[in-house]
């Protein structure tokens, strides 16, 4: 099955800061068929991996790993910006395309017998997976893939992650120029 996906991915230029061309998902997500094959490619592509848990990050993150979450059987993590969860938290601080900002999960929400899936809207520097890896990795549990509906590949992310070379890192629409 193929879908095409970038008809319906809409370049925001100077958004949100001058020279930063934004990718815009909404209108791929509000088609029902758009959001059936971006969540059914990612469930597919991942069916056999095993995982007990997805990892998705606030905000669009939430939109595509919760049902891919679900329709892999899987329980779903929420990854949140610093200070939304009540509990005590695990905390990894990370650099985006434009600017800092940090990631949490609850201490509890993994445990070492899980195999976690990494599922966001996008991956651009990988610094926002790199961070949701390390929050993995600080709770003992074992992260076994990561699937992005884009991958900006002209930023390099998967150089950030290169020394988890060994994962399965899966993107639906690999954009090659800014
Ligand atoms: C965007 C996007 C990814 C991240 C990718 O999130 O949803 O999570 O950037 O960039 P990176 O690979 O350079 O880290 P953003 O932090 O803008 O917040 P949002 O999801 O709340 O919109
Ligand atoms: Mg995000």
């Amino acid at each position: 099955m193929s879908f095409d996906y970038e008809h319906l991915i809409v370049d925001i230029p100077d958004y949100p800061q001058p020279g930063v061309v934004f990718k815009d998902i909404t209108p791929l997500i509000a088609s029902p068929e758009g959001f059936q094959a971006v969540v059914s490619q990612l469930v597919e592509h991942f069916s056999a991996a095993g995982a007990t848990k997805v990892m998705g990050a606030e905000a669009r993150g939430f939109m595509v790993a919760a049902p891919v979450a679900y329709a892999l059987h899987a329980g779903f993590v929420p990854a949140r910006k610093p200070g939304k969860l009540p509990r005590k938290t695990l905390t990894e601080n990370y650099a985006l395309e434009y600017g800092n900002d940090a990631l949490e999960i609850h201490t509890d929400a993994l445990t070492p017998d899980d195999k976690v899936i990494i599922v966001d809207d996008l991956i651009a520097t990988g610094g926002t997976a790199l961070a949701q890896l390390r929050l993995i990795e600080q709770a003992g549990a074992q992260c076994i893939g990561m699937g992005f509906l884009m991958e900006l590949a002209f930023l390099h992310p998967r150089d950030l992650l290169q020394e988890h070379r060994a994962l399965d890192i899966f993107s639906l629409v690999q954009v090659n120029a800014s």
